[in-house]
């Protein structure tokens, strides 16, 4: 019988890399797909298989054909709010072109289980929070635009018999982000600079909010959804704390473990930022049997000590 792999798009990417490694240890096959447009080859897991290309294109897609695929997990993606105003064609090729034409493959190969990584960004700024899963998508960046068109497409692939699931991801931070991205990742971006250049330039105000949730929190989310999958055709949830931290208390917090003298620069916010947001999980908690586990300052700690290191 042929070798069955997980499908793990963006393996070359901080969320993609973890969430592949985890599967490889727990004994899955793995395969991934990545353009190294933000990704790094030296982190995909040396376990997992690595096809170079770009997912928006079905030559691409192609090279899947030689290998038995039971479950995608769609990770890959152009991830920035900022980048898909500068240039909306590659975002909506990235990341809405991608999950079709995933899907279209999927459906042609029987395959299953699709797990989508989708985006606290598509509420945009609402007037009533903690966000839960009916709140009215609110998009306020092309990024978000895409990311909601497709879970869109996602839902409606349930009529053509794959199992869906739309995790919403809010503020990832952890071990292993990419510290040489400074367009996405708010903690990673701060956290660079301060050890860089002992200089923090902030776009926004330090009043804005966010809901951050650790790296191994996330990669659980992963496999509970591909549980969830089994047997469920359906289902969008928030990952996230119910917390909301403020940019300040990031910038208290990087200060006070950091042995270099930081200062702050305030400039103008970048086009299409969310002014403030958090999640409810109670969804995720009652139905995936999910919640997190990682305290918001532990998590940084261990976040700062791994950057010191790794900068
Ligand atoms: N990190 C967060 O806080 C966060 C929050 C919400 C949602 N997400 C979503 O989670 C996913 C992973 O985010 P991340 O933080 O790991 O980002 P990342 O930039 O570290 O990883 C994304 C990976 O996808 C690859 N990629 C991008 N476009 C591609 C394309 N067209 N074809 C093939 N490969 C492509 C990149 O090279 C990279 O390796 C993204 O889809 C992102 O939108 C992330």
């Amino acid at each position: 019988m042929n070798k069955e792999y997980i499908l793990v798009t963006g393996a070359a990417g901080f969320v993609g890399s973890a969430v592949a490694n985890r599967l490889n240890s727990l004994g899955f096959n793995t395969i991934t797909i990545d353009n190294l447009s933000t990704g790094e080859k030296e982190v995909i897991p040396s376990e997992t298989l690595f096809i170079e290309g770009n997912l928006g294109e079905q030559n691409t897609i192609n090279k899947l054909n030689d290998y038995t695929i039971s479950a995608i997990f769609h990770i890959a993606g152009q991830s920035s709010g900022e980048i898909s105003f500068e240039n909306p064609s590659y975002d909506l090729q990235s990341n809405t072109e991608s999950t079709l034409l995933l899907l279209k493959f999927a459906q042609e190969n029987k395959i299953k289980h699709f797990i989508y990584a989708s985006t606290m960004s598509v509420y945009g700024n609402q007037s009533v929070l903690p966000v839960v899963e009916t709140t009215n998508p609110n998009p306020s960046s092309f990024y978000a635009c895409g990311k909601l068109a497709s879970e869109n497409y996602l839902k409606i692939y349930t009529t053509l018999g794959i199992n869906v699931v739309c995790l919403r991801l809010f503020n990832i931070y952890g071990p292993g982000q990419n510290m040489k991205n400074l367009k996405q990742g708010m903690l990673s971006i701060y956290l660079a600079q301060a050890l860089n250049d002992s200089k923090i330039v902030v776009k926004g105000s330090v009043d804005r909010f966010r809901d951050f949730v650790y790296i191994d929190d996330v990669v659980e989310a992963f496999l509970k959804a591909y549980k969830y999958s089994e047997t469920n055709s359906f289902g969008t949830f928030n990952i996230c704390t119910n917390k909301p931290r403020y940019v300040y208390e990031l910038l208290d917090n990087i200060k006070k473990n950091c042995d270099n003298l930081i200062d702050i620069e305030i400039i103008d916010g970048t086009p299409g930022d969310q002014f403030g947001i958090f999640g409810s999980n109670w969804k995720a908690k009652n139905e995936l049997k999910w919640e997190p586990k990682v305290d918001f300052d532990e998590g940084v700690q261990k976040m700062i000590s791994w950057a010191k290191n790794n900068i």
